[in-house]
């Protein structure tokens, strides 16, 4: 940070490293130089008004010498042609004097996103999707599941794998029937979508004439997995008299084929999935607490993808191999698009980022994504000063909000602070004649 002022570099130092930054502070732009020219900083702070060196002089420099630096001018108030001059320069964000620490910190932690984001592009090129079990997924919280998953798959234990919609579910019990070695079949079946007595002859097969459409025998699921792997999808959703007989049928390793006098033996690994919490539906009598013990030796959790937002420009360059067309190269990803996709929450997770690049690659016109090629939920989510696009309206319109942020929305002050009378600040502000007039 370079600042000329003592109170203002002590009170930002104190300030941020509570929040576990390293701060060094010097008093000119000239020492500031000297450093970055030695040593790797994330961001600069920088006053404008300094003896010697502007701030906005200093931060030209700067990016010079460093071209990934995020740098972050301190202006007074009033200058409007500061503001723009400094986003000019390359600065990522202006904060206005006097320095409040929790718009600070909120502008940094955009930075922190946008270099990260910044970083992950340019390893991009070149760098390598990281992909384990056929899985994109390099975050430390995927990791763990990989891990999990590495050691538990050639064992017998029943495994559970929670996790919301979309977050992978599916892939991670084929993961584990392949690392398993077992010679049989992963056979995989959706306990919410039938009722109790199509699934209980999908599960334990039936003889001829057990019911209706029962012309020929069948020897249902968990035989016909010999030996594999059978996966109970929804497992929150089985309705409790089916709970009961694939309890018993757990228990014995054995299952009664419908209109059948003899049990049968099979040998097939369980696993099941839930995106319902299974204590919750125990709790309220829709799920059996002894079945729920013996299906979950092993809990598999896999996070959201908002829990892991390192995976999702990986996951996204992979899905744009997956959807490019025939004999082309693959799409690139803008930065703004780039951006966007690691803010958004992604609430139907990997499923919802296929669909989305899916739906971007349909649209896409040439041969990079664009921000309009993107679904509304994501155009909505992010606004950068500094992004690539930024016009000089929105750098008046962002600044003008500062402002009235500082003055608690007093459009009178404001418009003094800024030098417009407040008609021409209502009418900047987009207010109606009528909203106007009434003063
Ligand atoms: N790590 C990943 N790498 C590549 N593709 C993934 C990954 N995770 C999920 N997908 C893809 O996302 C989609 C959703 O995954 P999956 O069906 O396994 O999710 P799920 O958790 O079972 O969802 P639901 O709860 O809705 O059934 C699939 O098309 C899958 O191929
Ligand atoms: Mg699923």
């Amino acid at each position: 940070m370079a600042d000329d002022e003592p109170e203002v570099s002590e009170l930002v130092e104190a300030g941020l490293a509570r929040l576990g930054h390293q701060v060094t502070s010097v008093k000119t732009g000239e020492k500031a130089l000297e450093l970055l020219g030695a040593t790797e900083f994330d961001v600069l702070l920088t006053d404008q008004a300094m003896s010697g060196m502007t701030g906005v002089e200093l931060c030209r420099k700067a990016l010079a010498l460093r071209p990934h630096l995020c740098v972050i001018i301190f202006t007074g108030f009033g200058s409007m042609e500061l503001a723009v001059e400094a986003l000019r320069a390359g600065a990522y964000d202006f904060v206005t004097k006097p320095v409040a620490l929790d718009v600070l910190t909120l502008t940094l932690k955009r930075a922190a996103l946008r270099q990260g984001v910044g970083r992950d592009l340019r390893q991009s090129t070149g760098g390598e999707t990281p992909v384990t079990f056929g899985m994109v997924g390099g975050s430390a919280a995927i990791q763990r599941v990989f891990d999990v998953v590495g050691r538990i798959a050639r064992t017998e234990t029943a495994v559970l794998i929670q996790g919301e919609t979309g977050t992978g579910k599916e892939l991670v019990a084929r993961a584990i029937h392949e690392q398993s070695g077992r010679k049989g079949r992963f056979v995989a079946i959706n306990c919410s979508a039938m009722p109790e007595g199509l699934l209980e002859s999908e599960l334990f097969g039936h003889m001829a004439g057990a019911f209706t459409d029962a012309r020929e025998a069948r020897a249902g699921l968990f035989v016909e997995a010999r030996g594999g792997t059978v996966f109970l999808d929804e497992i929150g959703e089985m309705p409790l008299g089916m709970q009961a007989k694939l309890l018993r049928a757990l228990q014995e390793k054995k299952v009664r084929p419908l209109g059948g006098a003899r049990e049968i033996a099979f040998d097939a690994r369980i696993v099941t999935a839930t995106n319902r919490n299974l204590a919750d539906e125990i709790e309220a009598k829709r799920f059996r607490a002894d079945l729920y013990y013996r299906v979950n030796v092993v809990t598999v959790d896999v996070p959201s993808l908002r829990s892991r937002p390192d995976d999702i420009l990986p996951l996204a360059r992979y899905f744009l191999g997956r959807f490019k067309r025939p004999g082309h190269e693959p799409l690139r990803l803008g930065r703004a698009v780039a951006e966007r996709l690691v803010a958004y929450s992604w609430p139907g997770n990997v499923r919802e980022l296929e669909n989305c690049i899916e739906r971007a690659v349909a649209f896409a016109q040439f041969d990079e994504i664009t921000v309009d090629d993107l679904p509304p939920e994501l155009k909505l989510v992010w606004d950068d000063a500094a992004s690539d696009n930024s016009t000089l309206d929105f750098v008046e319109q962002s600044y003008i909000q500062k402002v009235l942020e500082a003055v608690d929305g007093d459009t009178q002050a404001a418009a003094g602070i800024l030098g417009f009378d407040s008609r021409t600040l209502r009418r900047k502000l987009g207010l109606s004649d009528a909203e106007r007039d009434v003063e």
